[in-house]
């Protein structure tokens, strides 16, 4: 019997199984593992005449032909399928689309977001998907831009302390485990830190601000094996991230000894020749990204040509293209790739592709996710029902049925409710134009008709538009050949749909608007330069207010806006973050008082747009507090949320008044739920360092915990915090804790109003 082939050989180790495998190769089979390409034009040239290592965005169906393909080459290497599985197997038919990574921010429960990774992951790895970018570690710092949805929030160690979770989730008990899919931490770093919000601008960005506020989460999941990491877009200083040594040798490489594999973003080594200009041609491009340690490169097919022309100038060294290629390797193997290239498995994907426990997962972080930030009463409606058996609110015997009107353009619109990402959302090609099953989704309208009282009546009316598109005039193409985005047109006021809506107002005994945004207003390429409700929202809640009925307005978005008077003002306001394909259903629910709201915002909101940016951690020092024409609070700041019950918050007390550097801090209060309903309570925990070397935030959220309450019930909540994480960034950008006076301030969210506050020291 022949002995197979040393690199096909388990029994070996992998770096034995890797060199054997990189002797045997040819130069363009080594250039070709480097790439990762796009499938939708076809997957025959990617793998047959560039040797391509890896792809994305490629239909169920060409998976299955790129595999049939890889099979028939000289030597058989694995494909590494990736796809943006972001909340949800996003692009599956069929499959479990959660709320977005803003909405489940919402939630503040890692426990909970790991456990939509782990579903999200088992249901990718039986489509034959290795990879998911996922999960984004950018900070929201400028709500127009286009990409909020996709982060955690503004603050970076509720970000930490989620991303980590996503990063078990989606990886499992490790690569080995046939469910497990590796997580990629996005877009390091600094990409969110643009100009006016514009996407991927240059990130006006020191290496002290860096390390102050944006690599954190990065370096916690580095340290806590994250496999894969993907590179920004923009420049930092004049350096596109893609060749910028010190973030990704000595920082990423270097500090946090981190050994995963490093993909540049869509064409990143493409936008160094035709958008920032600053290499020459393809050859300088290849050199330079493959030299500053990059191993996957993103869809960018002239790489290919480039490297090896550059190999044959004597500007890279093909020892250069081994170290990558040998990383891309091991990563194959160490997935087990050789052995099972985990192909789509039909059988499984009928077992765990959308399958009921995941929508019941789904069901429980919508509901998780929604923020109630408003209320006069009004809500839960009626005082609040209970759910029987079926799910459906149950009203008393004898009372009266009841009409409640839905109004607004996103009351049954399932694309608002996935957001960005997702099915015809416009990435991928194969899910256009309808996007997921429609039947899979709930809206608020499915929402109302499932989980209202037997006998009640549910009108609707539009009664607004919110916009068109219409071609971009700057033309059709971008430079690189990628079609131009549609520009939005907003909708003018219709009198006829306010006149319908408002006759449905007055002749309802609840009225609910739902407004919002859609995903033409949201995206890569689609940052806003106005916060407000786009097109004919704002008139139409300003007839629906002046009806003088209580009105609750839902807003389905996948951003903060800035709310009208006639919203701000109304008698309940809840915020939806795209909340997934049960969202509907979830606000039908909490609005009747079925589920209790818990949400807690993970973001600030502004009251105009040119209050930005809003981020609650920002830097001591400026003359005065306001504008001369508006204040400088948000509308609603980091952390709020309200309940359907009062939580007091009392008697904090520091128990650890004098620490060594190496302590803990222990402190409690006391908690009283003082109101009818239960509580989930979001306690947090913030510290202010009170005289710093060097200007520092006012305060910092270090920790938090999420504690229940019966109604009536008062309890002591303990909280912790290590004094090694008091730190601030110095002058020389180095993490220290300075000794000396701090306080912690304790309460339900990030307004100075509303904590409690407890003096401590560390001793020097
Ligand atoms: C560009 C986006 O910036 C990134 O987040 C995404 O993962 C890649 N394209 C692949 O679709």
């Amino acid at each position: 019997m022949n002995s197979p082939l040393p690199y096909l050989d388990p029994a070996l180790p992998v770096s034995e199984r890797v060199a054997d495998l990189i002797g045997r190769m040819t130069l363009p089979e080594k250039v070709g593992q480097m790439l990762q390409l796009s499938g939708m034009d076809g997957v025959d040239h990617l793998v047959r005449e560039l040797h391509v290592g890896s792809i994305l965005h490629t239909s169920p169906e060409r998976i299955d032909e790129a595999n049939a393909l890889v099979s028939q080459t000289r030597l058989g290497i694995p494909l590494l399928v990736a796809e943006d599985c972001i909340h949800g197997h996003s692009f599956w038919k069929g499959a479990t689309i959660y709320p977005t990574q803003l909405g489940m921010a919402a939630t503040w429960d890692p426990e909970l977001v790991e456990r939509v990774a782990r579903a999200t992951a088992v249901e990718v790895a039986a489509t034959g998907i290795h990879w998911t970018f996922s999960p984004v570690l950018c900070i929201t710092r400028d709500l127009r831009w286009g990409r909020v949805s996709e982060t955690f929030g503004e603050d970076p160690f509720l970000i930490g302390e989620l991303a980590s979770a996503m990063v078990r989730g989606y990886q499992g008990e490790g690569l080995t485990d046939p469910t497990a899919i590796l997580a990629t931490a996005k877009h390091f770093a600094g990409y969110s830190e643009t100009q006016g919000g514009r996407d991927a601008s240059e990130a006006d960005l020191s290496r002290r601000k860096l390390r102050s506020w944006f690599l954190p989460p990065f370096e916690r999941v580095a340290r806590e094996g994250c496999r894969s990491f993907m590179l920004g877009y923009q420049s930092i200083d004049g350096v596109p991230i893609t060749v910028n040594d010190w973030l990704l040798n000595d920082v990423l490489r270097g500090e946090w000894g981190y050994t995963g594999t490093l993909v540049t973003d869509w064409d990143n080594v493409g936008r160094m020749v035709w958008e920032q200009l600053v290499c020459a041609d393809y050859t300088e491009a290849a050199a330079k990204a493959v030299r500053a340690g990059n191993d996957v490169v993103m869809t960018t097919p002239q790489f290919f040509e480039g490297a090896l022309q550059a190999v044959a100038e004597g500007t890279l060294d093909e020892a250069e293209i081994d170290a990558a290629v040998r990383r891309v390797l091991t990563l194959k193997f160490e997935l087990g790739l050789f052995e099972n290239p985990r192909h789509p498995d039909p059988e499984r994907q009928a077992a765990v592709v959308g399958s009921a426990a995941h929508a019941e997962l789904n069901l429980e972080v919508a509901r998780r996710s929604l923020v109630l930030l408003r209320n006069d009463g009004t809500l839960p409606l009626d005082g609040g029902y209970t759910a029987g058996a079926d799910g459906r609110a149950v009203a008393g015997d004898g009372a009266a049925p009841r009409t409640v009107a839905l109004i607004g353009p996103s009351i049954d619109d399932p694309h608002t409710q996935l957001g960005d990402w997702a099915g015809a959302s416009g990435q991928t090609d194969w899910l256009l134009p309808d996007g997921h099953p429609r039947e899979m989704t709930e809206t608020v309208l499915d929402g109302f008709r499932a989980v209202a009282p037997e006998g009640w009546t549910v009108t609707h009316a539009k009664g607004a538009e919110i916009l068109t598109v219409g071609p971009d005039p700057e033309g059709e193409f971008f430079p690189d050949g990628q079609p131009r985005p549609d520009v939005v047109i907003p909708a003018e006021p219709d009198e006829a749909l306010i006149a319908e809506a408002v006759a449905a107002a007055e002749a309802a005994d609840h009225v609910v608007a739902v407004v919002g945004d859609r995903i033409e207003l949201v995206g890569e390429s689609r940052s806003t330069a106005t916060l407000e409700l786009v097109g004919a929202q704002v008139a139409l809640l300003d007839a629906l207010a002046a009806t003088g009925k209580p009105l609750v307005v839902v807003l389905l978005s996948s951003k903060p806006l800035v709310l009208p008077p006639s919203a701000l003002n109304a008698a309940a306001v809840v915020y939806a973050f795209n909340p997934g394909m049960r969202g509907g259903r979830a606000l039908a629910e909490l609005l009747l008082g079925l589920i209790e709201p818990t949400g807690r915002l993970p973001l600030s909101f502004a009251r105009h747009a040119g209050q930005q940016p809003t981020y609650y951690n920002q830097v001591r020092g400026q003359h005065g507090t306001r504008y001369a024409d508006l204040t400088q609070s948000p509308a609603f700041a980091f952390g709020e949320g309200l309940s359907y019950t009062t939580v007091e918050y009392r008697d904090l007390e520091v128990l650890t008044p004098v620490l060594e550097a190496d302590d803990t801090v222990r402190a409690r209060v006391t908690l009283a739920n003082t109101g009818e309903r239960p509580a989930l309570e979001t306690v947090q925990i913030y510290v202010s360092d009170t005289v710093t070397s060097v200007t520092w935030a006012a305060k910092e959220l270090k920790g938090y915990r999420q504690v229940r309450l019966a109604p009536g019930q008062t309890t002591t909540v303990a909280l912790e915090l290590a004094a090694a994480d008091c730190t601030l960034v110095d002058a020389a950008g180095n993490r220290v804790v300075e000794p000396g006076a701090f306080e912690l301030l304790v309460g339900p969210s990030s307004r100075d109003e509303a904590l409690l506050r407890a003096g401590f020291a560390i001793k020097g």
